[in-house]
């Protein structure tokens, strides 16, 4: 029997026999998005778009790193999907930069959109399902000038750009996501400024959140018109939070985090309403909503991407909120981050109770940071192997419980562009030198791969 030289003989990706990931059809994939890969910045006819302004503002990113190389994806993306064909991984989670696609007054850019025909024509080549997200937070500056989100155009801006790529890339997409993590564009970006476009209050961040959300669902229509065969749904990033306190107001401290972090984006779109408890945390930020705008942020979807990366501990902040309290003694990542395995499987079997109509689940982002280096042709990253095998086994208890989970996707497929936080935090399970653009594999990359491939061969021998 052949050895694999790369496999460390202490770990693996081996989940148990009865895991629904030997299933050939629970989808293991690797994401990435655009504006943390790509770079070329100005090529081509891309446009700017916010985190180019925000990332060239001086104290806004960690180093005053900015994505206009990146990854330099935009140029190398051959040998990147080469690379992704040969980890065997069955769909890869891109998104399309919004600025690189369409000109300011609302034309096609074909150049822009022939990178992405050819993109996704090579994965579906290597029999790749593609996930295409429309938005991962790239807003192109010309409507940010206009006041982004803020303003109700945007919405009717989004669904254009969502009815052209639809158009355009009709047949080559297995899922559309409208919006990758509506939460992060709304509350970081308008409410507390951490990420473009930096603004930071809380009543702009519920509009915006309005915004989103209303042209998610005037995309939603626009996708499904365009390209029938492909599924449609929207991304959400999820939080866990518990209390160490021993109050009753602690223990609603708990409950208005997952209000604020959760529902107040899965409640529009499952339940076509806010929730009540919102206003209480944060008084007199309702949005304008007009007549027709729930329903339309309601449309059925064919799927919901959760992104799920940690637990967070609170207690009240003796007011009508809450305040976050570093648990002591955790295991944490790079990002300070708890690893906290069963808050996904929590989170999952919750919505399950709570929205009776919860569309199948795929996983979209899952993973941690760490401070990897390449050491005689590899990287020894265990803390994320570890990672993985710990959330995959939630996932596992989340479908025998009854979740409908279709799919997981690796954060991310590359160590990229961490947002405000730049290149030192690295989340890929490939290792990228920014100084070459060389892509070192890391340990849990050749498990990764080991797994599909004994996967591949037990589906083979039972067909
Ligand atoms: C998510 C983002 C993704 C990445 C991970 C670590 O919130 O969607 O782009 O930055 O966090």
């Amino acid at each position: 029997m052949a050895v694999d030289v790369c496999v460390a003989p202490n770990q693996s990706l081996s989940p148990p026999a009865d895991s629904v990931l030997w299933h050939q059809d629970f989808l293991l994939g690797a994401a990435t998005a655009a504006y943390q890969i790509e770079g070329a910045a100005a090529e081509d006819g891309r446009l700017a778009s916010i985190w180019d302004t925000f990332s060239a503002t001086p104290g806004k990113t960690l180093a005053g790193d900015t994505g206009a190389i990146a990854c330099d994806h935009y140029h190398r993306w051959e040998e990147d999907v080469a690379l992704l064909a040969s980890l065997k991984v069955d769909a890869y989670r891109l998104s399309i930069a919004w600025s690189r696609v369409m000109t300011a007054d609302g034309q096609p850019n074909p150049l822009g959109i022939a990178f992405y025909r050819k993109l996704l024509q090579a994965l579906r080549a290597h029999g790749m399902k593609t996930f295409v997200t429309l938005y991962h937070w790239d807003l192109p500056q010309h409507l940010e000038d206009q006041g982004g989100w803020v303003n109700r155009e945007t919405a009717y801006r989004f669904a254009e750009y969502a009815d052209l790529m639809s158009r355009e890339l009709a047949g080559l997409v297995d899922a559309w996501a409208t919006l990758n993590e509506p939460w992060c564009s709304a509350y970081l970006g308008y409410g507390n400024g951490h990420h473009a476009p930096g603004k930071a209050q809380l009543g702009l961040a519920t509009q915006a959140m309005h915004h989103l959300l209303l042209g998610h669902g005037m995309a939603v229509a626009r996708l499904r018109a365009n390209d029938p065969a492909a599924q449609v749904g929207i991304v959400a990033n999820v939080g866990h939070a518990t209390t160490t306190g021993a109050t009753v107001a602690d223990q609603r401290a708990a409950f208005l985090f997952e209000i604020q972090n959760n529902q107040w984006v899965l409640d529009p779109l499952l339940k076509k309403t806010y929730p009540a408890a919102l206003w209480e945390l944060w008084p007199g930020t309702e949005p304008v909503i007009h007549d027709g705008d729930m329903a339309l942020i309601g449309t059925p979807l064919d799927y919901l991407g959760i992104n799920y990366y940690f637990r967070s501990n609170v207690i009240s902040d003796g007011q009508h909120g809450y305040t976050e309290v570093a648990l002591e003694g955790v295991e944490r990542t790079q990002m300070g981050w708890e690893v906290y395995p069963d808050g996904l499987r929590h989170l999952l079997v919750g919505f399950r109770r709570d929205y009776p109509n919860l569309p199948p689940i795929y996983i979209t982002e899952n993973g941690m940071a760490s401070d990897d280096h390449v050491v005689d042709g590899m990287v020894e990253d265990s803390q994320r192997i570890s990672f993985f095998n710990r959330h995959l086994a939630a996932v596992d208890q989340a479908v025998k419980a009854g979740v409908d989970v279709r799919g997981y996707f690796i954060w991310s497929l590359l160590d990229n562009f961490e947002w405000a936080f730049g290149y030192e935090r690295r989340f890929g399970i490939v290792h990228v030198d920014y100084a070459t653009q060389r892509r070192t594999l890391k340990r849990s990359a050749h498990l990764v791969r080991q797994f599909l491939t004994e996967r591949r061969s037990k589906s083979l021998s039972q067909a």
